[in-house]
């Protein structure tokens, strides 16, 4: 397999950060293709943590070329500040390539993040609080700035000036601060002066890179029911996590990805608001939740905590045609009795087994549920497939049969080692 692509099949923090860096090893190339620093890896590699925003996975591997491409949202300062903080790190080696296509997250779109949901109250999303969904917005009504736009300083004031004659009226009208164009210059001028070398057309790059048949791996970003067209609207990201949009994300045909991967962990989880049908409250979700680590990487925020869901995981994959799966953070539930799957929804005494298109009914369904016994040991020093408790490969079992997946690989620890191999798929 020349390229592959990632794709996480639920709200995100499926694990993917760890996927990626097992198959940055291998790869020659790392994209990331939309979205910005509302995502957050977590890596722990050689026994160092590293939280990963905008960067791709890559750069922890000397020699790999690291692409942000076209459809992403990057906020340049936080670019920077990302680059200085793994430099503190020990990271020497800065390859990477910046899409002179990709949009540019400016100040006024944190804070215009911060007023819209401030406004909306009880109804607000439970954004991230980066500005992503601004910055989409500016990109989609053509007021928004390109990475290139950066390189022209006429250009980028003359851009800065239009885009703020209306984002300051918005601002203005929900009591949020004001902008002058002075300001975000003076905001953005390191950043500018440092990153102007990598920002390029890396669409050429890659079409280059694919024609050349050179190993590329496609790092997925949040997750696929946060997808803003097939996810649960409005409470998703704003731009599509799904690898059947890595083509207009990058610049590449359809036929550039050769196998997609989907990332799902052994149980569900979500950030922010939205109906979620099999969340647990009490202890078994706090267990879960304290095992897991399954607090935001980015903003810190306790994650929601539910039992494995597969009309879910059975749409995400019928719209993107996953049939390969990585199946993360097993070894977590080993602090329960009995885990719960659920194999169905009901929904006015009909049995479904998708999920509904609107959140009225996501929010009406009453999940069926089967229930297996969990092994209650330690798993996370386990290598081998064959060595796995007997309920353990029960449920890997379960799950493949109820998703018709396969599971290529298991994950039962956060350390690189802690992974169990059962098909090379890179
Ligand atoms: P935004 O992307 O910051 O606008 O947030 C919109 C929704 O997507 C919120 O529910 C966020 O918690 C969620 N979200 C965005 N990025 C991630 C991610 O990387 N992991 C998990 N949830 C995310």
């Amino acid at each position: 397999m020349a390229t592959v692509a990632i794709e996480g099949m639920q709200w995100g923090d499926e694990g993917k950060g760890k996927v990626t860096d097992y198959f940055a090893s291998r790869a020659e190339i790392v994209v990331r293709s939309q979205g910005g620093n509302n995502a957050g890896h977590s890596i722990e590699h050689h026994g160092v943590r590293y939280a990963l925003q905008l960067l791709p996975s890559g750069i922890l591997n000397k020699g790999v070329v690291n692409v942000l491409a076209d459809g992403m949202v990057i906020n340049p300062i936080a670019l920077l500040d990302e680059i200085k903080r793994l430099k503190g790190q020990g990271v020497e080696e800065f390859n990477i390539k910046i899409s002179n296509r990709a949009s540019v997250l400016l100040p006024y779109h944190i804070e215009l993040d911060r007023v819209r949901e401030a406004a909306l109250g009880k109804a607000k999303i439970g954004t991230t609080g980066k500005g992503i969904g601004p910055c989409y917005e500016d990109k989609a009504s053509r007021c928004g700035l390109r990475m290139g736009d950066l390189l022209e300083e006429e250009y980028l004031i003359e851009r800065l000036e239009s885009s703020l004659a209306i984002k300051n009226r918005e601002l203005a009208a929900f009591g949020g601060k004001q902008f002058t164009v002075q300001e975000v210059m003076d905001a953005l001028k390191e950043a500018r002066e440092y990153l102007a070398p990598y920002i390029c057309d890396t669409s050429v790059f890659l079409r280059n890179a694919v024609k050349d048949g050179k190993k590329i791996c496609f790092e997925g970003a949040q997750g696929a029911l946060l997808c803003i067209t097939h996810g649960t609207y409005p409470y998703v990201t704003s731009s599509s996590p799904l690898a059947t949009a890595i083509p207009v994300n990058t610049g590449l045909p359809l036929t550039a990805i050769d196998d997609v991967v989907g990332i799902m962990k052994a149980y569900s989880t979500r950030v922010g608001e939205g109906p979620f049908p099999t969340e647990l409250d009490g202890d078994i979700a706090k267990a879960i939740r304290d095992k897991g680590h399954e607090y935001g990487t980015v903003t810190k925020r306790p994650r929601r905590v539910g039992w494995l869901d597969v009309p879910q995981l059975k749409y995400v994959a019928g719209i993107t045609g996953i049939k390969h799966v990585c199946l993360m953070l097993l070894d977590v539930l080993d602090v329960v009795d009995e885990i719960k799957i659920c194999t169905e929804y009901k929904i006015n005494g009909k049995v479904i087994d998708y999920i509904p298109s609107t959140v009225m009914e996501l929010a009406r369904v009453e999940p069926t549920y089967i229930s297996v016994p969990s092994w209650k040991e330690d798993i996370s020093g386990i290598t081998s497939y064959d060595a796995l408790p007997e309920n353990c490969k029960a449920y890997i079992a379960k799950i493949e049969e109820l998703t018709g997946t396969e599971i290529c690989m298991v994950s039962v620890g956060p350390d690189k080692d802690a992974t169990i191999i059962r098909k090379e798929m890179f």
